[in-house]
């Protein structure tokens, strides 16, 4: 299970005005917990005030090949009016200690031979950076097209490490950077990236068929603009990942099915149950949390997935979901943040 533990920060590199990636150094004893998979994230906690603040951040450095990682860096972009990342930007400096979740999220790809494709905006790059560096370095007959768009070049993350793996794999790696406020050389694309603009790019720029794996990350515009463009286009929905970061309060949210009167949630966590009484309104994540303060959560907004869960029994509604692709909800796995009793009696497994 997910669990916090405090790492110090050994660097804190300035990526854009807004941005900044910190290094976080692993102890030896600590290696095995933090051993990540390309694209995972990491929950950091700060308690200000008596406020439990979370925040999702991905990893963006390569995974090590075989060995348990010493580091981890992540990226971090300043939201505005953002309780963590104002901290994290204004504030954290090197030797600090931060409390940091073991690596979590199935936005991922292991290294395998194949043609792959992201399509990312703003700060939805992070991810994917630790995607095409691990797999390029490690699969040599692997190719990966990298779609990004950003506001303007001062304003793109990772600018730099993106450039060296251009450098490094110019052959395998197709770079294309699309700018929405600035005028770029004649040829590249500026503006905009929408469903429209993608179903005329994306034919032009590669052989979307052949494509193994599509990896979409960024804001809710986007990401639902290139999965129906890529949905347009024949790409079968097993092939498309996609990760989403900042979704407006109220987007897409399920329609109210009555609850019943009274109902308890049973769980499981950490080898552990019990089984309480769910009050009014709350969601089952709340419920848990409420007897097990050591429930896993990041978001409470149905993007990060932390506190996925297996539904052994009963049955619940979603508000949104926004974290798990459809083969896992068939699975029976669901979002405890999200989920509100439909059964008088409810039993989750967070173990599984
Ligand atoms: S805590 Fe992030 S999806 Fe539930």
């Amino acid at each position: 299970m997910a669990r916090f533990h405090r790492l110090r920060v050994a660097a804190v590199d300035r990526l854009t005005d807004d941005s900044v990636a910190l290094t976080l150094t692993v102890p030896p004893h600590l290696a095995e917990e933090y051993r990540y998979v390309p694209g995972q994230h990491l929950a950091l906690r700060r308690v200000a005030d008596g406020e439990d603040i979370r925040r999702t951040y991905s990893i963006c450095s390569p995974a090590p090949d075989g060995e348990a990682p010493s580091t981890l860096r992540v990226g971090v972009r300043l939201v505005e009016g953002g309780a963590f990342s104002t901290y994290a930007l204004k504030e954290i400096g090197l030797g600090d200690e931060l409390e940091v979740m073991t690596p979590a999220g199935r936005f991922t790809l292991p290294p395998a031979p194949g043609r792959y494709a992201a399509i990312v905006g703003g700060s939805g790059i992070t991810p994917v950076l630790s995607i095409v560096s691990t797999l390029l370095a490690r699969e040599p007959a692997a190719r990966f097209c990298l779609i990004r768009s950003d506001r303007t070049t001062a304003s793109t993350m990772f600018l730099e490490e993106v450039a060296d793996l251009k450098d490094r794999y110019p052959e395998r790696l197709q770079l294309v950077t699309v700018l929405s406020r600035e005028e770029q050389q004649a040829g590249l694309p500026s503006g905009r990236l929408d469903q429209e603009r993608l179903t005329g790019l994306l034919p032009v720029l590669l052989p979307v068929e052949q494509v193994d794996g599509w990896f979409l990350c960024g804001p809710y515009g986007l990401v639902e603009g290139a999965e129906r463009a890529l949905r347009g286009l024949g790409v079968a929905r097993s092939r498309i990942h996609q990760e989403i970061f900042h979704v407006d309060a109220g987007t897409a949210t399920a329609a109210t099915v009555p609850a019943p009167a009274h109902s308890t949630v049973t769980a499981r966590l950490d080898g552990r149950g019990g089984t309480w009484p769910v009050q009014d309104g709350e969601s089952l994540l709340d419920t848990v949390l409420r007897n097990r303060p050591d429930a896993p959560y990041a978001c409470k907004g149905g993007v990060c997935g932390t506190c996925r869960a297996f539904l052994v029994s009963g049955e619940v509604r979603m508000d949104r979901n926004f974290a798990l692709e459809s083969e896992e909800t068939e699975a029976g796995y669901v979002l405890a943040c999200q989920s509100h009793p439909v059964t008088e009696r409810v039993e989750l497994d967070f173990d599984r």
